[in-house]
């Protein structure tokens, strides 16, 4: 128990640090090193403070029992105690700094290793097709002997600590037996026996202590070093985004954006001065060309990204400024453009709905909806493992929108069971982009059905999906281009979108 409060507490805060990190770190964070601080940070802290507390408890009063019995053999030798505790200090006072930073050192020297590892997991198809396997070892070699090394100076350093303590009390041994043979006044046989006992382990019980003590100064580094983590990471959300609206909101669905520019950088911005207002229920279609700012006005939508202070977001008059992220995210229905599953091993029913609030039909019915269901079957049912590398690019796809379906089917029964009409908003980021065009107007056709009262905003690059929403939006370069009704948009002679229009031969 005394060991894992704190652990369990430490794990929770360093973890909520990571989940709620704003999008900069999320981005640009070295995994290695956070992983690291997961891995041997926790271990430190999970398995070495007992047995370290243990040890030096335990040590220092064998220490002490021991110089008390050497003191008792020959009261001489006591007199030489302060000559020995100082020139202890003097050992601990090199060897404490140097052995510190060397553990410091071989908890980040591992950083790499880690990083360069989850890379190579990563790009392993990428890797193999290009032949550069043989580059890869060398490189993961290189890496695990750069990160070997602290680990044996530190060993090498322990071996010069044993030496001097044991060449320490090898003239303690010295001293106590010249003593004990030419001062035989005052001097027991049997207790200079006993002296001389104890002072082969004294040595031993001198590093240990040395040793316990260093642990617990690498148990509370560690403790800081995770502390500092969560205190230095920049985390999203302002104390004053904490209003929860209404349980039905966003139910009518209307969308505002006025002069509304955004920036990751500070530097480059990505969107700029956009005004569009969404009515009620209606569906709009986001186009323009790649690059153009498309997917960011949807995460800026969720709160993902900050926009800057001069813009104003409203949904359903109410300012998404005030509201927390984590509730904003759960009242939107929102698809990205990256099929995103949870690790492999998880189950088709943990990735449809990772918060599990669905029932096991509310998950059947998303499933059968995108005709996904025998495939599942197939692969086990419900509750099997997802093999995602089994998966196709569209079928991921597909299993990324049944969530919505899911999250749409439970939304609908919260507003019957508070007497709403059913309503809201969804937010599609290309999400037909890897599938063919029968599919693609199945999934138009659930739109059309599944979502009639729903605001829908469909960033899209394919016609099919556009010619479902009767307003389109193109942007470029940050900036809306184009705004209009579908049919008089198709019309205007020379329009970006005309020329999409044609290139489809309607
Ligand atoms: N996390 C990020 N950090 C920094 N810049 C980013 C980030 N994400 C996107 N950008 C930049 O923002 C700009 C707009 O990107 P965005 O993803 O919004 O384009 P898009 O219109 O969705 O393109 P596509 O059609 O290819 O999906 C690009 O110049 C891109 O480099
Ligand atoms: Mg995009």
């Amino acid at each position: 128990m005394m060991v894992r409060i704190p652990g369990a507490y430490l794990h929770q805060h360093t973890l909520d640090a990571v989940v709620h990190a704003n999008l900069k770190f999320l981005t640009t964070a070295d995994v290695g090193a956070v992983l690291s601080l997961f891995s041997q940070d926790m271990t430190i802290i999970d398995g070495q403070l007992f047995v370290n507390r243990i040890n030096f408890s335990v040590t220092m009063a064998a220490t002490v029992g021991s110089a008390v019995i050497i003191a008792i053999s020959s009261g001489y030798l006591a007199i030489s105690y302060p000559i020995f505790i100082a020139l202890l200090y003097l050992v601990q006072k090199v060897y404490l700094p140097t052995s510190n930073r060397l553990r410091i050192l071989d908890l980040e020297a591992k950083g790499p290793l880690y990083t360069n590892f989850l890379d190579i997991i990563n790009g392993l198809a990428t890797i193999c097709a290009f032949g550069w396997s043989s580059n890869h070892i060398t490189r993961n070699k290189e890496l695990l002997e750069d990160s070997q090394r602290p680990s044996y100076l530190l060993a090498m350093v322990h071996q010069w600590l044993t030496l001097v303590m044991n060449i320490i009390v090898a003239i303690l041994a010295v001293v106590l037996v010249s003593l004990g043979t030419h001062l035989h006044r005052g001097h027991n046989s049997g207790l200079v026996g006993a002296g001389l006992v104890t002072i082969i382990t004294f040595g031993a019980l001198l590093t240990s202590i040395v040793n316990s003590y260093t642990g617990l100064e690498i148990y509370l580094r560690a403790i800081s070093r995770l502390k500092m983590f969560a205190e230095s990471t920049e985390q999203e959300g302002q104390p004053e985004e904490n209003y929860t609206p209404k349980l039905e909101w966003p139910r009518r669905g209307k969308v505002e954006l006025k002069d509304v520019s955004v920036s990751y950088d500070g530097v480059f911005f990505v969107l700029t001065g956009v005004d569009i207002t969404i009515e009620a229920g209606e569906k709009v279609a986001l186009c323009g060309r790649t690059g153009s700012g498309k997917s960011s006005l949807m995460a800026l939508l969720l709160w993902v990204i900050d926009p800057e202070p001069y813009s104003t977001i409203l949904i359903d008059d109410t300012s998404l400024h005030q509201i927390n992220q984590t509730t904003l995210r759960e009242r939107l229905l929102a698809v990205s453009q990256d099929a995103i599953f949870l690790p492999d091993s998880s189950s088709f029913r943990a990735n449809l709905d990772p918060f599990d609030i669905a029932s096991t039909e509310d998950c059947m019915a998303g499933i059968e909806l995108i005709r996904l269901g025998k495939l599942m079957e197939g692969q086990g049912g419900l509750d099997a493992a997802v093999k995602t590398s089994e998966l196709s690019q569209g079928q991921k796809q597909m299993f990324n929108f049944a969530r919505v379906l899911i999250r749409r089917r439970i939304r609908k029964r919260i507003m019957a069971a508070s007497g709403q009409n059913e309503g809201g908003i969804l937010l599609l980021d290309e999400v037909t982009g890897s599938i063919d065009t029968e599919t693609e107007r199945s999934i138009k056709d659930i739109i059309e059905r599944e979502f009639k009262a729903y605001t829908v905003i469909m960033i899209t690059h394919r016609m099919e999906m556009a010619t479902g929403c009767r307003r389109i939006i193109i942007i470029d370069s940050g900036r809306v281009v184009e705004d209009r009704d579908l049919v008089r948009l198709a019309a205007v002679e020379g329009s970006r979108f005309q020329r999409l229009w044609l290139a489809r031969g309607v």
